[in-house]
């Protein structure tokens, strides 16, 4: 009997790219750069399972173009660029990669927390360059993370996977969501639930971990900038567009705050030129779940989805269950 066709975006790495070579017909796109969309359009066409990543918008268009398709896996945990509601129409499983990354996503909030407050890239810089002139008493001075206050906007997996971390920095930890936590979680991270309103008047450093919703776009915008002390950093590793990045620049260049570090951006890759220049904005490239044993787990999770739905099972984080 024919085999499945797979159209993987990215070689992916050994053991998942076995796993897949094991099961199925598989064509691996391993450009340097992204796949292009036309090439996307055009290799999917006969195939009845994607592998994606989250830079390759799974929409009408697409699915239009892949009428054998019975899958599509991001090998991601956030399915804001996959249209479920198209993919139920066409009959199509959508999968992603839930509960493997939240550690080494809280890991990086923690890097980005540190590189802003400490001037990191500044001061890696200065010793690179070979124009340090030694050790100087206001040289590069930055601000103090512990026994400080960390707001947390968002207490799902990754919320306290970072607050977790803030015990050993004897911090106070307040936190908003929809939806409060129990009184066992809150005493187990010693968080307390706080407004948005009020957290961000009162947290040294904030730091996003809500998916993009629909409500959540630009959750933190102008008004919500202008509440936060002049003192106080904002940390982004969710998406982008949960940030106003336009106003992001108008609080940084008026020093409403006193930095920003991120990692997800609005129109990725684009990332805004009014942050580019700026030494109290500490970028990276979306590389949050970036170690390579997460990612491997995560491909892994996306192939075992793979092989579920064509082995006719239940793919374990299949989104729009309904098609099953
Ligand atoms: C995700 O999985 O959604 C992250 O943004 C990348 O790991």
């Amino acid at each position: 009997m024919d085999r499945p066709r797979i159209l993987s975006t990215h070689p992916l790495f050994d053991g998942p790219r076995k796993l897949l070579n094991d099961n199925f017909d598989v064509e691996y796109w391993s450009g340097a750069r992204p796949i292009p969309r036309g090439e996307l359009l055009a290799r999917v066409r006969d195939k009845q399972g994607l592998i994606c990543l989250l830079s390759e918008k799974v929409d009408e268009d697409l699915l239009a173009h892949a009428p054998r398709l019975k899958l599509a896996a991001t090998v991601s945990v956030g399915f804001d660029h996959m249209d479920l509601a198209a993919c139920t129409r066409h009959r199509v499983a959508a999968t992603n990669t839930p509960g493997v990354l939240d550690e080494t996503t809280a890991d990086f909030a923690w890097a980005l927390i540190f590189a802003v407050a400490r001037r990191l890239p500044e001061g890696i810089e200065l010793a690179r360059s070979g124009a340090w002139e030694g050790w100087e008493l206001g040289q590069l001075c930055g601000a103090d993370v512990w026994g400080k206050t960390l707001g947390i906007v968002g207490l799902g997996r990754i919320g306290r996977a970072v607050a977790r971390r803030a015990a050993g920095f004897r911090m106070k930890i307040l936190y908003s969501d929809r939806a409060r936590a129990g009184a066992e979680t809150e005493r187990e991270l010693g968080a307390e639930y706080a407004n948005l309103e009020r957290m961000l008047g009162e947290a040294d450093f904030v730091t996003l971990h809500v998916p993009l919703l629909p409500e959540t776009r630009h959750l933190i915008s102008g008004a919500q900038l202008a509440r936060m002390k002049p003192t106080a950093f904002l940390i982004n590793t969710s998406r982008g567009p949960v940030l106003d990045e336009e106003a992001l620049v108008r609080a940084l260049e008026a020093r409403e705050i006193a930095g920003a570090a991120l990692d997800v951006y609005e129109n990725e890759p684009g990332i805004h030129p009014g942050l580019l220049g700026r030494k109290n904005a500490v970028l990276t490239p979306h590389i949050a779940s970036a170690s390579l044993e997460t990612r491997t787990r995560m491909a892994r999770i996306a192939a075992e989805n793979a092989v579920a739905l064509f082995s006719g099972r239940r793919p374990p984080n299949v989104l729009n269950p309904e098609i099953l």
